[in-house]
């Protein structure tokens, strides 16, 4: 190749790079949507893993935002947290607190929202995958802080209940963009099952506290 072509042929390649650079910029919105129709097309409902899972709702599409940081700005976190608090649907009888013993083995259990799993059938709420709960576990997730000795160091009463009640229900009710599951406002977890890793937590008898 001569000097002038190879003088072309830069210019060429250069002028792609910059039809692709500004295709890029004005197209972020375009790509995405693009990306999730094809997900649709090709990803299909089996088991508990559903196609309303492509969906992002209020919350998802916040955080993707600001998913570089990880943080929304201070008035838009406040603003999602309360929303996402009104959403909590605490137990009819007032009683937060279930058996520590179900809820030990749902705190085991990584079943859930896959593909190969009955719609009909209990999912677990996999807790130990990112906290550690009890002295005798072999191993246990560090996504999340310790909640060995949560009631223990927390308080026992009815205030903590309703706090974990909630939290277990909706995370995002208290820190925006956390990475743990919404187990009840997906419907993860039954009312029956929260209340049992509530006393998982706040029973005095439960491993968690000895
Ligand atoms: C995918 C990881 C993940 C899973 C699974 C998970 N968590 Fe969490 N959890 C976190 C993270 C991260 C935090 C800290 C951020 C926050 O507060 O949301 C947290 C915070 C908490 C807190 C608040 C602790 C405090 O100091 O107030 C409680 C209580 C809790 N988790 C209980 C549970 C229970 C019970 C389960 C199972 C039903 C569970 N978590 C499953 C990641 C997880």
């Amino acid at each position: 190749m001569n000097n002038h072509k190879l003088r072309i042929a830069a210019l060429a390649a250069g002028t792609a790079l910059v039809v692709a650079g500004c295709a890029a910029l004005t197209s972020s919105h375009d790509a995405e949507r693009d990306a999730v129709a094809l997900m649709k097309k090709d990803f299909h409902s089996r088991g508990q893993a559903t196609l309303d899972r492509l969906d992002q709702d209020e919350v998802q599409k916040a955080c993707t935002r600001y998913a570089e940081t990880g943080k929304l700005p201070e008035g838009e976190a406040q603003h999602l947290q309360q929303a996402q608090l009104a959403t909590v649907k605490y137990p009819a009888d007032g009683d937060y607190l279930g058996d520590w013993k179900a809820g030990e083995k749902i705190a085991q259990t990584g079943k859930g929202k896959q593909w190969n799993e009955k719609p009909t059938a209990k999912a677990g709420g996999n807790c130990y995958a990112c906290h550690q709960l009890a002295k005798h576990e072999l191993s246990y997730g560090t996504i999340g802080p310790s909640l060995y000795h949560f009631g223990r160091t927390r308080g026992y009463g009815v205030d903590m209940q309703k706090y974990v009640y909630a939290k277990v229900y909706n995370p995002q009710a208290f820190t925006a963009c956390s990475s743990m599951p919404r187990f009840g406002y997906h419907g993860i977890l039954t009312e029956q099952q929260i209340k049992d890793v509530v006393a998982l937590l706040l029973d005095p008898k439960s491993p968690v506290n000895q």
